[in-house]
């Protein structure tokens, strides 16, 4: 019998919407066992995530974060302090969170951001969460790209941030298993300020053009 602890390879993907599946989706291909933590288990939204993600089951935020040992904030901007509290930060103590969120606000025509440029929603996630490792990234890509990044004039890239070595790390490794090339570290997570603007940025393009299916890359990177 093997000895390996099964939360290794769960993850909580907190929130059922088109981030949430798309990024199950691509941790159940890398063979991790995938809890939906919503808040509402029989929702029609939560049978279509489902039914998305092969071998996934959906539980209580607490619950899925309890299991795993990662979590993945996809949930808006909101929402996101009250789906930290409901998933506990206790379940979530040593884990690593991933926070792909985006605190915009989107009551003028082009969306400007919620929150002052001194603070980000990633060291929000990492105040509310003091004893986890957060790992902002896949805020600066629709969803549309997240797993399987493909587009027709080049390979683009995913910046992360984070004040965690090992978590980056391990987050990094889940990116390439999810076909990204190795990941842009930013810095730690107030680096997040600068991701979070170029989401801005991304978004403002976008609303301008009435196009959402672009990247970021870095060229001339170094070797
Ligand atoms: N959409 C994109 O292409 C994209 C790209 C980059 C970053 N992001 C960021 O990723 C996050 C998720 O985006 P999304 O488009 O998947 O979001 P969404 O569809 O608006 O919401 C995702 C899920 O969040 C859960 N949720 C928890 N608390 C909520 C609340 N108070 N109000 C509404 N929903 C709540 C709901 O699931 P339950 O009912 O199961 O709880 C909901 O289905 C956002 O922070 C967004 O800024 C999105």
């Amino acid at each position: 019998m093997s000895n390996a602890d099964p939360s290794q390879k769960t993850v909580a993907i907190l929130g059922n919407g088109v981030v949430g599946t798309t990024i199950a989706r691509g941790f159940a291909e890398l063979g991790y066992q995938v809890i939906f933590g919503t808040r509402d288990v029989h929702s029609q939204k939560t049978r279509a995530a489902l039914e998305a993600v092969p071998g996934a089951r959906a539980a209580a935020p607490a619950e899925a974060a309890a299991a795993a040992s990662i979590a993945v904030l996809a949930v808006p901007w909101s929402g996101l302090e009250a789906a930290i509290f409901k998933a506990g930060p206790e379940n979530l103590a040593g884990k690593i969170v991933i926070d792909p969120s985006n605190p915009l606000d989107f009551s003028a025509e082009i969306p400007t951001l919620a929150i002052p440029v001194t603070d980000s929603a990633g060291e929000l996630v990492q105040r509310l969460l003091p004893k986890s490792r957060v790992v902002k990234a896949f805020n600066i890509i629709t969803a549309t790209h997240m797993v399987h990044p493909q587009l027709p004039d080049g390979t683009p890239d995913m910046l992360i941030a984070g004040d965690d070595p090992a978590a980056k790390a391990r987050v990094s490794e889940i990116l390439r298993g999810f076909g990204w090339r190795t990941p842009i570290d930013v810095g730690p997570i107030s680096a997040s300020r600068l991701l979070e603007n170029l989401a801005l940025l991304w978004v403002g393009y976008g609303a301008r053009n009435d196009h959402w299916t672009h990247a970021f890359s870095l060229l001339g990177q170094k070797r």
